[in-house]
């Protein structure tokens, strides 16, 4: 928990690859309007979701320790399947501060499940994982679970928030993914167990061969930064979002109108 008397002004930081934590940000400041923001996003060690588990647990684990001390926040959120999956136990492990992960929302998909058939569709990093063998063996084992990483995915989120042409088949393509395996043209329910996927969501219903529902973690993570936040004081009203990047560049200058719809209107580098 947030201890009470905390600086009013001590942020939370959003954490991820690239852009897809704003998919974690955007429920979270709209249940907390006047939370102040720090999101980080690690582009120089974007795509996480092509590394090895051991590239993924060396870096992210020191880059956050990095971040809490430059900017002290109130609580950490891994706003990333990828990290998650791979690294919280070690982040939570180095930090002092609560640490909220992103982990594939396997367990709402099995409760609404009609057809017993449920897909997640992550990073190739993600959907390796034990961390998800774990999610679909205790809340899923009546159901099956397909499986399926897209970087192409990944890449098409980021190009198109930077307003940089992107190739229209990938949402299809995507999807296509899990419904081309065994069962998949039951699939009911879609886990998006990347953070750049909600983001497109709409593409990628429009893109469905048959009626599917598509679920993520954001309103729960949202929930949570609010429990454990507790009585720790909030501003009396909302103030700027910080955006920092691990890497200047041109893609970080087109980002801008995109951050700034989150209410991320100052950009640095780390
Ligand atoms: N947004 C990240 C996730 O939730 C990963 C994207 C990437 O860097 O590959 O998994």
């Amino acid at each position: 928990m947030v201890p009470t008397d905390t600086a009013t002004d001590a942020p939370v930081l959003f954490f991820d690859s690239g852009v897809g934590g704003l998919s974690i940000l955007a429920p979270a400041r709209a249940l907390m309007p006047a939370m102040p923001i720090v999101y980080a996003a690690d582009n120089a060690g974007f795509p996480y979701g092509t590394k090895t588990d051991a590239e993924i647990a060396a870096r992210v684990p020191a880059l956050l320790g990095r971040l809490v001390e430059r900017y002290r926040p109130r609580i950490a959120v891994i706003a990333c399947n990828t990290a998650a999956t791979v690294a919280l136990a070690h982040v939570r492990a180095a930090l002092d501060i609560p640490v909220v992960g992103t982990v594939p929302a396997i367990k709402p998909a099995a409760l609404a499940s009609k057809s017993r058939v449920i897909g997640v569709l992550g990073t190739d990093a993600t959907v390796r994982q034990p961390y998800v063998d774990r999610l679909a063996a205790e809340h899923g084992a009546d159901c099956t679970v397909l499986r399926h990483g897209s970087a192409a995915l990944v890449a098409y989120v980021e190009a198109r928030l930077r307003g940089a042409p992107a190739d229209p088949a990938v949402p299809a393509d995507a999807l296509a993914g899990l419904t081309d395996q065994p069962d998949g043209g039951r699939m009911d329910m879609v886990v998006l167990a990347c953070t750049h996927f909600p983001l497109v969501q709409d593409e990628l219903a429009a893109a469905a061969s048959h009626p599917m529902t598509f679920l993520d973690g954001g309103a729960g993570i949202a929930r949570r930064i609010a429990y454990l936040n507790g009585e720790a004081p909030w501003p009396a009203s909302p103030s700027p979002g910080q955006a920092v990047f691990t890497r200047r560049g041109e893609d970080v200058d087109a980002l801008a109108p995109a951050l700034a719809n989150y209410g991320l209107t100052q950009v640095n580098v780390l």
